[in-house]
């Protein structure tokens, strides 16, 4: 007979180390989904990590560029970022704030660093729109750190950006098409934490600080470190632990569109006759 805990409890599937990469006007990055050791984690199209002292790997930022059929969401955990687009909306993204930017049928702007020196620190991960929303108006959820609720659990902080955990707390972010999940979660050293996840969306551990341990597939427990992406198989619940030191990760899910992508740069559609149709109406000024 199957122990449906133990068949229902997420394992570690497959473990990707993000490789090094350059974009905007160059800045120093890691792309740890987009890459090839991993493409997309439907819906999840991109995910890139950014970490750096040196203001020469960051200054340079993202000058003006366009995006259409999914969504750009920026998460700092130290420094500034200000982002304009060319329907006239402006703003800074501060540490600990999230902008959940839908970009659906076309957006055209710049994320450029407000600030010259010090520490930037955060990601950008793509999540996919389904085919009737790529070309959806343009939408913008922002919020600041003081905006997003802090679950306190023993040894345990967990700053919850969308979805909502097992005790209630729910992020701001509302997504229903792809239902995510974005949770940053610090665990004090040599503690378990223990969570509920929606069955069949797919969903990733990656660890900013630290490192953490799970139970892998293959049977066994794996540790998970810094700057490395577990990608879990599929089940109601997710168990993992800190070791002798504390620990930060992303916890993010989201349910899978199971679409064609057809995608090129800054365009993700679903055939290419769409994507073709992307690049003749950037360039024609239909942004
Ligand atoms: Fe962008």
């Amino acid at each position: 007979m199957n122990d449906i805990s133990t068949t229902e409890t997420r394992k570690l599937r497959k473990l990707i180390t993000g490789m090094p990469a350059t974009d905007g006007a160059g800045v120093k990055l890691t792309r740890v989904i987009g890459q090839p050791a991993l493409q997309e984690l439907d819906p999840f199209l991109l995910l890139d990590a950014f970490r750096s002292d040196d203001p020469d790997d960051y200054i340079a930022g993202f000058p003006s560029h366009p995006h259409r059929g999914f969504e750009t969401v920026t998460y700092l955990l130290e420094g500034r970022m200000r982002h304009k687009d060319n329907a006239g909306n402006e703003g800074v993204i501060e540490a600990g704030g999230i902008q959940w930017m839908t970009a659906g049928r076309g957006i055209i702007h710049s994320e450029m660093p407000e600030q010259e020196d010090g520490r930037l620190e955060g990601f950008q991960l793509w999540v996919n729109l389904p085919a009737s929303h790529k070309m959806t108006e343009p939408a913008y959820q922002e919020h600041n750190a003081s905006n997003i609720p802090v679950e306190s659990r023993p040894g345990t902080k967990i700053r919850v950006i969308a979805g909502e955990t097992s005790l209630g707390t729910a992020g701001p972010i509302l997504q229903p098409l792809t239902e995510p999940l974005y949770l940053d979660v610090s665990l004090d050293a040599n503690t378990a934490f223990s969570e509920k996840i929606a069955k069949h969306h797919n969903a990733f551990v990656y660890v900013i600080e630290g490192s953490v341990t799970l139970e892998s597939d293959q049977g066994g427990t794996v540790s998970v470190v810094r700057d490395q992406l577990a990608i879990l198989t599929q089940g109601a619940t997710i168990e993992l632990e800190s070791t002798e030191q504390a620990a930060r990760f992303l916890l993010i899910g989201g349910k899978p569109l199971g679409e064609p992508i057809v995608r090129s740069g800054p365009f993700v559609m679903n055939t290419r006759e769409e994507l073709q149709q992307a690049y003749s109406d950037y360039q024609s000024g239909n942004f």
